[in-house]
């Protein structure tokens, strides 16, 4: 089939990458011309694992990239892969999605056949119907139904697995609203996926699907914290009380990795902004409030426990791991940021270490001094905090004892010496 994508952010540019290697004809629409010169130099513009290889083996053949918007006329398919980030009050901000809706209503103004539009970005339950369609529809002087359909299809790409994620998903979402829309979605995916659960649903289902999906997860993630600092209280540790429950198939054993908390660029973003909507209807959603509040409350967890240890005031405290996950130098939502911030209320000296997140954390935080290694961080230090579960902290050993005062908290459970230094861990 013949794809245009628009956005060619992190899902756009790893989806039309996934495409075109699938055999598709892809090309992607980004106002940014570096972006657009990298895919058809066959450069990838963000980094992810096995997303070189694909923009390298296809990027200016059979993956192109233009700022031409008039590019979608010559496709069947086009997906809407722009940001949806939140405003202020974390409600959902959708101008950067009418606006591309627009752009695709107007080259679709000079299109004869039918077009399919899909929304892949995550936005609130209504949103394709109640506010894309319309846009499209006014844009393009055509009819929904006969001239186009717009139609959702989610992602769960995780950063660091999202080429893999999408060629090996665990299912897939289609919400439509005609068979042509439908089938057009099936035509898309049919060489990229085979043996994969399908969802076919209404649009408002697809993208309510997104939302309950991340929210469950991040949801999944506070409880087990919850009781972990429940355990934390009681002496128990946390991690085999979860090794024990993960057995239990209801349950299941992902995503009980207790500790300092979950932050990236979808789990804050989308349980905000889906809570923000029930609060627009009316509704408080308990549950959702309490994921996040349990959240905000492990970062200010761990410096307690450092407090029962020593006072960091005029101290230097490393902080290792700067990400919000390991993997990637994405520092969004990392619970570093709080962490540095609670270090620095203290009068602590920070010093930090990640292996890939410094340069992004400096801009954030210019006056925190930033160590070449873990072990540099550790030098004199009169504590140190983990924050990312990198592989390299578990190694970590003969390196605090150049510390001050060995005093290590732990916030994801990686530290694997214990003997001869003063170890916390958040939850165990
Ligand atoms: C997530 C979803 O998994 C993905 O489906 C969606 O499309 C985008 O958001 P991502 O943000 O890349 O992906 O990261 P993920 O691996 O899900 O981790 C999210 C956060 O939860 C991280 O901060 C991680 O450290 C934390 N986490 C995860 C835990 O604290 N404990 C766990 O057991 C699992």
């Amino acid at each position: 089939m013949r794809i245009s994508i628009v956005g060619s952010g992190y899902v756009g540019t790893t989806v039309a990458a996934c495409l075109a290697d699938a055999g598709h004809e892809v090309v992607n629409v980004d106002i940014d011309e570096e972006v657009v010169d990298a895919i058809n130099a066959g450069e990838a513009p963000i980094h992810e694992p096995g997303l070189d290889e694909l923009v390298a083996a296809h990027g200016g053949d059979r993956l192109r990239a233009t700022t031409d918007y008039g590019a979608i006329r010559d496709t069947d398919v086009t997906f809407l892969a722009l940001p949806t980030p939140s405003n202020e009050d974390g409600s959902i901000d959708l101008s950067a999605m009418e606006a591309g809706a627009r752009s695709v209503g107007e080259a679709l103004a000079e299109k004869d056949d039918y077009h399919l539009v899909v929304v892949k970005s995550t936005v609130i339950p209504g949103t394709a119907e109640e506010t894309l369609t319309p846009i499209i529809a006014e844009a393009s002087g055509g009819t929904e139904g006969e001239d186009f359909d717009v139609a959702s299809n989610p992602e769960f790409l995780r950063e660091g697995s999202a080429v893999a994620d999408f060629q090996q998903p665990d299912k897939l979402v289609f919400g439509a609203t005609t068979e042509r829309a439908f089938a057009r979605l099936r035509a898309v995916y049919d060489s990229v996926v085979d043996d994969v659960p399908v969802v076919e649903t209404g649009r408002r289902e697809a993208e309510m699907i997104k939302y309950a999906n991340n929210a469950f997860l991040a949801a999944k993630v506070s409880l087990i914290n919850d009781l972990g600092n429940v355990c934390k209280e009681y002496g128990v540790d946390a991690y085999e009380v979860a090794d024990a429950i993960g057995l239990d198939d209801r349950i299941g054993e992902r995503f009980l990795r207790s500790g300092v908390g979950w932050g990236g660029s979808c789990f804050p973003k989308d349980v905000d902004a889906i809570r923000a909507a029930a609060r627009a209807e009316g509704y408080e959603p308990q549950m959702l409030d309490a994921a996040v509040a349990v959240n905000d409350c492990q970062p200010e967890r761990l410096l307690a426990l450092l407090d029962g240890h020593v006072d960091v005031a005029g101290q230097r405290v490393a902080v290792l791991g700067l990400s919000f996950k390991p993997g990637t130098d994405d520092i969004r939502n990392s619970r570093a940021i709080p962490v540095i911030e609670g270090l620095q209320e203290r009068g602590a000296t920070v010093v930090a270490y990640d292996p890939v997140a410094v340069a992004e954390m400096r801009e954030q935080f210019p006056d925190v001094a930033y160590a070449d290694s873990a072990a540099d961080a550790l030098v004199d230090a009169a504590g140190a905090v983990v924050v990312t579960d990198w592989d390299e902290f578990a190694a970590l050993d003969s390196e605090f004892d150049a510390m001050a005062r060995p005093v290590v908290v732990d916030g994801r459970h990686v530290v694997e010496r214990r003997e001869g230094i003063t170890y916390e861990g958040l939850t165990w």
